[in-house]
């Protein structure tokens, strides 16, 4: 199911504005690709532009080119919808759907793609995706409760399982642990680390630890001042780039050493 995503010289843009350039790098499936760099340099955009996200912002556009699986994302005759049910995204803050239930929650992106499902068929994905998501014990005597009735990491578990219902080939997940106490961060980190055998799997966290403990590969994007695009620096396996990395910059960053 998983799929690898190979860029090739992918501008991004907010109408006239250059937000990221130049950016080359292959994902691989079934592996964790982490995101690191300082705030404003272009991660979540770039995020957005390997599901097709990004063009929902008016004036938006890509230059360049995004392959999954050799399938060309930005071809014309490509519906950006059916890409966003194939490459899922999980955001910073936990975003249950307020008046639907746990159980209506996980159903909630599945409902707005699929035909009429058996009460027996959505159970069934109910128990999954709660499994899947690591929530089902704590959650399976009040699947009729709230979805905003559950803890902040629970909620953030929640909308993983809300998004592994539609059953993506890809989860993109942008800093979700930053609203997040450490107990249920490292839920979620074990939960990135048990996903990857059946997802592709792209994170942009600040935490350069959490980059370092769930990803294969990490790419460093930077920008050289305030206006200018930001880009990718170097993109490595993450042993490699956080003990010996190929760029004095990165090694900076890294350090905490800015510039
Ligand atoms: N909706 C938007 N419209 C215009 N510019 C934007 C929008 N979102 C982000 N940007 C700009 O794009 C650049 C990259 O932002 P972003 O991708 O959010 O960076 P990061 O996630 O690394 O902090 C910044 O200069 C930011 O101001
Ligand atoms: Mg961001």
């Amino acid at each position: 199911m998983a799929k690898s995503i190979d860029v090739s010289d992918l501008n991004i843009y907010y109408g006239d504005f250059l937000a990221v350039e130049g950016v080359n790098m292959t994902i691989k499936a079934r592996s964790v690709t982490a995101f690191i760099g300082p705030s404003g340099c272009g991660k979540s955009t770039f995020l957005r532009s390997l599901n097709r996200m990004h063009e929902a912002i008016p004036g938006a556009r890509v230059e360049g080119k995004v392959m999954v699986d050799g399938q060309s994302l930005y071809e014309p005759s490509i519906d950006p919808v059916a890409v966003r049910r194939q490459i899922g995204m999980v955001f910073q803050r936990p975003n249950p759907f307020p008046t639907m239930s746990i159980y209506e929650n996980v159903l909630a992106g599945k409902r707005l793609n699929a035909k009429r499902m058996s009460k027996s068929d959505a159970d069934a994905l109910v128990e999954r995706s709660l499994r899947g998501a690591n929530l089902w014990t704590e959650v399976k005597d009040r699947l009729n409760k709230p979805g905003m009735s559950l803890s902040g990491g629970q909620q953030q578990r929640l909308c993983i399982a809300r998004a592994i219902a539609v059953e993506p080939q890809v989860l993109l997940m942008d800093e979700p642990c930053s609203a997040l106490d450490p107990i249920s961060t490292a839920a979620i980190e074990d939960l990135i680390a048990e996903l990857k055998s059946d997802y592709t799997i792209v994170i942009v966290t600040h935490n350069m630890q959490q980059a370092a403990r769930v990803s294969d590969d990490t790419g460093f994007f930077n920008l050289k001042a305030t206006g200018e695009p930001g880009h990718l620096v170097e993109f490595n396996p993450t042993n490699k780039m956080f003990t010996n990395p190929d760029e004095e910059s990165t090694e900076a960053y890294i350090s905490g050493r800015f510039g």
